[in-house]
């Protein structure tokens, strides 16, 4: 039997209306929610994700600035540019769009945001909180997936989750956060030995590897939960994920598709996270 699939864009504009409801009640507070987006360099893709970042916030009623800086920008310039941004009470989140240019030092950069503007939950202060259950920002895409489980009724209390990949960004945050919701969970990366012996016990398998169709069907417990967090371009342009998803979802019983799955679940919690932050911000100028 075929894998039910989860419209993670129909999910994204659900989550988006209620929360476009949430700025709407700021607004009239006279607290607009406002985002600041970085961009260094001339990545192709992050230039994509950035374009549609700023198209989606003006969907929900968010205001967004984006500051471009060129490939041989000098750190202190951007440095300078987050100081200004953490003390600007219009902009309640900061986001530095990953990968920087070799220059740049990833956590310096991510560590002079301001806490409570890390909307994408990266400043190690958010990290410790999220470790500890304390949850300040939770990372975009990993919050994202859990969204899409919880939408879908698909419990994670005492099932076995397997992760594959482990990158600050996916991996180790939804490892995390499926922990925190009492899942077992497993980490595995690309290059695991034996991995199918891991991948075949998970309930809940989530992959993010950006590895083109490296789990196939053979790999997947009958049933499964999968969850594909791969965007990869083919040489013939088209997009696929990780998952090799026309095998795999004769055999799951939950499948996310690339694109229309994870794709829109982690721009749609971008939004959340500022909207968040504007409340807060809202709420201690009311104290
Ligand atoms: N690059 C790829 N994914 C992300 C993300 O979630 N946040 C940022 N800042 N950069 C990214």
């Amino acid at each position: 039997m075929s894998a039910h699939i989860i419209n993670g864009k129909k999910i994204a504009e659900l989550v988006r209306a209620e929360w476009k409801l949430r700025a709407e009640k700021l607004a009239q507070l006279s607290t607009k929610p406002g985002l600041a987006v970085i961009i260094i360099g001339n990545n192709a893709a992050s230039g994509i994700y950035v374009k549609n970042k700023v198209k989606a916030c003006s969907e929900v009623g968010i205001y967004s600035e984006v500051h471009s800086f060129p490939e041989n920008a000098l750190q202190d310039e951007v440095l300078n540019c987050i100081q200004a941004l953490n003390k600007n009470p219009n902009i309640h989140g900061i986001l530095v769009q990953l990968p920087l240019p070799p220059q740049f030092e990833n956590n310096r950069v991510i560590t002079s945001i301001a806490v409570e503007k890390d909307v994408d939950g990266f400043h190690f202060y958010n990290v410790g909180a999220l470790v500890t259950g304390n949850v300040v920002f939770p990372p975009c895409t990993p919050y994202g997936v859990m969204v899409m489980l919880e939408r879908n009724h698909i419990p994670v209390e005492g099932q076995h989750a397997v992760v594959v990949g482990r990158s600050n960004i996916v991996g180790k945050p939804m490892a995390l956060m499926l922990l925190e919701k009492g899942a077992t969970v497993t980490i595995c990366t690309s290059k695991t030995r034996d991995l199918p012996q891991f991948t075949k016990k998970a309930d809940i398998l989530v992959v993010a590897t950006g590895k083109p169709h490296m789990i196939t069907a053979e790999m997947v417990k009958p049933g499964a939960v999968v969850i594909d967090v791969g965007i990869n371009r083919l040489p013939d342009g088209k997009l696929c994920g990780d998952v090799d998803y026309d095998t795999v979802k004769e055999v799951a019983g939950y499948i996310t598709p690339v694109p229309g799955g994870v794709g829109p679940m982690t721009i749609t919690m971008l939004l959340c996270n500022t909207i968040l932050a504007a409340e807060r911000a809202q709420a201690r100028t009311d104290r």
